[in-house]
């Protein structure tokens, strides 16, 4: 049976999602209303750069180097569209819109 992770936004208005195990963090909020903004989705534009809690799987080494760029002290940072839901996630993003 597949696992259902909670996926939320502290200090937003965002509803709690529930997201599949495994599933693809962009694709989720590509059909859900949420803080994230997304630009390349493809881990060069670092639009969608947030803090996320609770994501086991960390980033990869692309990631990493993007990482180090936009958000250099920031051992939680992660590129959104790169995450995929291993775990309940707490995310805040690092870019407002406007
Ligand atoms: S949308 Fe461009 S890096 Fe995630």
């Amino acid at each position: 049976m597949a696992s259902e992770f909670k996926v939320q936004f502290p200090g937003t208005g965002f509803p709690q999602l529930n997201v599949a195990e495994g599933f693809s963090l962009s694709r989720t909020l590509d059909v859900q209303n949420s803080p994230i903004l997304f630009g390349c989705r493809t881990g060069i534009c670092a639009t969608c750069v947030c803090l996320v809690e609770g994501n086991g799987s960390g980033a990869g080494e692309d990631e990493k180097e993007v990482l180090e760029l936009f958000a250099p002290d920031q051992p939680n940072a992660r590129l959104a569209c790169q995450v995929k839901v291993d775990a309940d996630l707490k995310i805040v993003a690092l870019l407002e819109e406007g």
